[in-house]
């Protein structure tokens, strides 16, 4: 009988995580003999758990809030995403060597290419908050090769930071801007959670966005913000979060279980569910 293989979900609190549900399925619905566990692990833990991973009888995992950013200490090796990014969010083992990478950027890419295809060809994209979420879509926009970005923040010094970190292409503006650059941006991505819960005030009037514009919001609780409902009623293109969240833990599944898992409209049905 085949061995079962073993993964993780480690964070802190980790109870919220949707990916036991979308690597469970995946499981399922391939045969594979294998497990996916959620794994509370406060930050004075970290270091152990990832230093003994060889020994642990995981094939590999991810990594979620809030170990990303250290774990990028603790591997032995990071790929290139990571590396730009600052953050694992999977990990895997090479022979003895403990591997971090980041699959958030080509998770987002894969995603819009297939609900907004012509995003590759933006002009040029306005990217809301200059958070951990924020790197991520910055790596992806400027691997993609969109030479015009702005990145607006509520605080101001973050965007520069990221600026000066991503090099040419990335201008930080103040949040105040954010409709004068409204305009002139055909691909908008909102990485915040502003406007939700009554936390502060969304400060991008969807009307001034060109009619041709795409806004993503990349906040998958609710499914559609306020963001995306306006822009929707605007008849502009919308595209949430679900997708990037589903569309990144497929390299995750295939380096651990072998097999390159699709995602499905079940797989997204059954996510959906659950919000
Ligand atoms: P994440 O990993 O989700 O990006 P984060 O690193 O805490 O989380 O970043 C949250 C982002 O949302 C930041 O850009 C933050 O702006 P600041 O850098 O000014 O804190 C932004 N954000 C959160 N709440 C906000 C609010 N009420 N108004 C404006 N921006 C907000």
């Amino acid at each position: 009988m085949a061995e079962t293989m073993k993964a993780f979900v480690i964070g802190h609190p980790i109870a919220h995580s949707r990916s036991p549900l979308i690597h469970g399925y995946w499981l399922e619905s391939h045969g594979i003999s294998g497990t996916y566990e959620r794994i509370d692990i406060a930050p004075d833990d970290l270091e152990r758990f990832i230093r003994n991973l060889p020994k642990s009888g995981f094939v590999g995992g991810n990594v979620t809030i809030p170990h990303k950013e250290e774990t990028c200490r603790l591997v032995d090796r990071l790929d290139e995403a990571a590396r730009a990014i600052g953050a694992v969010n999977t990990l895997w083992l090479d022979g003895g060597a403990i591997c971090g990478g980041n699959t958030d950027a080509a998770g987002f890419a894969a995603d819009l290419d297939v609900h907004a295809s012509s995003w590759r060809s933006a002009k040029s994209a306005l990217v809301l908050g200059a958070g951990g979420a924020s790197r991520a879509i910055l790596h992806a926009l400027t691997t993609a090769g969109i030479a015009d970005i702005r990145l607006v923040n509520r605080t101001f010094a973050r965007a520069e930071e990221l600026s000066e970190r991503f090099g040419t292409g990335i201008q930080a503006h103040h949040w105040q801007d954010t409709n004068d650059l409204a305009s002139t941006s055909d691909l908008v991505v909102n990485t915040t959670s502003v406007g939700l819960n009554g936390q502060g005030e969304m400060p991008l009037d969807v009307a001034q966005l060109p009619a041709n514009a795409t806004v993503v919001d990349i906040v998958y609780t609710p499914l559609q913000t306020p963001l995306l409902a306006a822009a929707a009623k605007r008849g502009l293109k919308t595209v949430d979060g679900l997708g990037m969240l589903l569309h990144q833990a497929v390299p995750g599944f295939e380096r651990w279980f072998g097999v390159r898992p699709q995602v499905t409209d079940r797989l997204r049905g059954i996510i959906v569910a659950d919000i």
